[in-house]
């Protein structure tokens, strides 16, 4: 577990203590409109080395249009952009990725009936000899692979299987290893459990945590407040485009989370106006919401 974990919007004493240090990813007031669609507006967000920040919010929030600026997919409409300290423009994924900022989406980017080490190498393959007799290093691709999966604690038992014959969880932990072993020091999960059930998803949140005991600064776009407290340092709660919450782990129980995620005070509201009439035998309203991640076909 790291220490200063607070951003600057969240005054919680301490900070200051010894010389700053940038932080891996700084985005300040950034916003992003559509024509006349405003999707996002005044996101402060920062990213320290060996640390997760889970970022949560309904759909519509902003989470994807966030990330996809993170990843080099969008330009900011206004606000600015920092990796370790500079302002960057980035123009494409790409140039987010030479910065080591890899991102994992929903739908991974993988081919079913290639075996899984030629998927981890996807769009990067190794090849040996030079001119007409250059060819894929089939070998060398294949030994890397298993070595950088065990490494990372997966078993697979084939790594000449097709992707499409593993579950949904293993094929996520395979990218977060790819993208470990390619030198990423921001990985961005988007909604890497939200198609996954309880078990796979919890397989897929050790990985997490093994990339942060690597040193990767992790991004985690979710909507279970479960899931984002079982391996978060730092949360942010986006609402209709804009921060709804900011906070250190220290700062914030798994009840105010799910609580925030449920809807909070709309929520409470809601239970008093339902509660008229009826029994007064009513649990917390943050109970009965927030569960079961929207299923999300793939
Ligand atoms: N390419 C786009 N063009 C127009 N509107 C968009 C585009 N992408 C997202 N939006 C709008 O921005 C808002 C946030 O969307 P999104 O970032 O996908 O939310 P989330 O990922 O949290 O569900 C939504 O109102 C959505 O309709
Ligand atoms: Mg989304």
């Amino acid at each position: 577990m790291s220490t200063m974990t607070e951003t600057g919007t969240t005054p919680t004493g301490a900070a200051g203590a010894g010389p700053e240090k940038a932080p891996l990813l700084e985005l300040r007031d950034v916003g992003k409109t559509f024509g006349n669609i405003r999707a996002l507006a005044g996101i402060g967000l920062r990213v320290d080395a060996g640390e997760v920040t889970c970022i949560l919010g309904d759909n519509g929030a902003g989470k994807s249009t966030l990330i996809k600026i993170i990843a080099g997919l969008y330009r900011p409409t206004s606000g600015e952009y920092l990796v370790d300290g500079e302002p960057v423009d980035f123009s494409s994924p790409r140039q987010a990725l030479d910065r080591g900022i890899a991102t994992v989406y929903q739908d991974l980017a993988m081919v079913p009936l290639m075996p899984v080490w030629r998927n981890f190498f996807l769009g990067s393959e190794l090849h040996r000899g030079v001119g007409p007799l250059r060819m894929l290093d089939v070998a060398r691709m294949r030994r890397i692979a298993d070595e950088e999966l065990r490494k990372m604690g997966i078993d697979l038992p084939d790594i000449d299987a097709p992707v499409g014959n593993l579950s949904g969880g293993q094929r996520q932990v395979v990218a977060i290893a790819r993208a470990v072993y390619f030198g990423a020091r921001v990985l961005i999960l988007d909604e890497p459990t939200a198609a996954l059930g309880v078990k796979q998803s919890g397989v897929v949140l050790k990985y997490v945590d093994a990339a942060r005991e690597a040193g990767l600064g992790v991004i985690l776009i979710t909507h279970n407040p479960h899931h984002a407290y079982l391996v978060g340092d730092h949360f942010v709660v986006i609402k209709l485009g804009e921060t709804e919450l900011d906070r250190p782990r220290s700062d914030l129980t798994l009840d105010d989370l799910t609580h925030h995620m449920a809807g909070g005070a709309e929520l409470d509201a809601l239970q008093h106006e339902l509660a008229r009439g009826r029994g007064p035998e009513e649990g917390p309203a943050h109970d009965a919401a927030g569960e079961g991640p929207a299923v999300q076909g793939r």
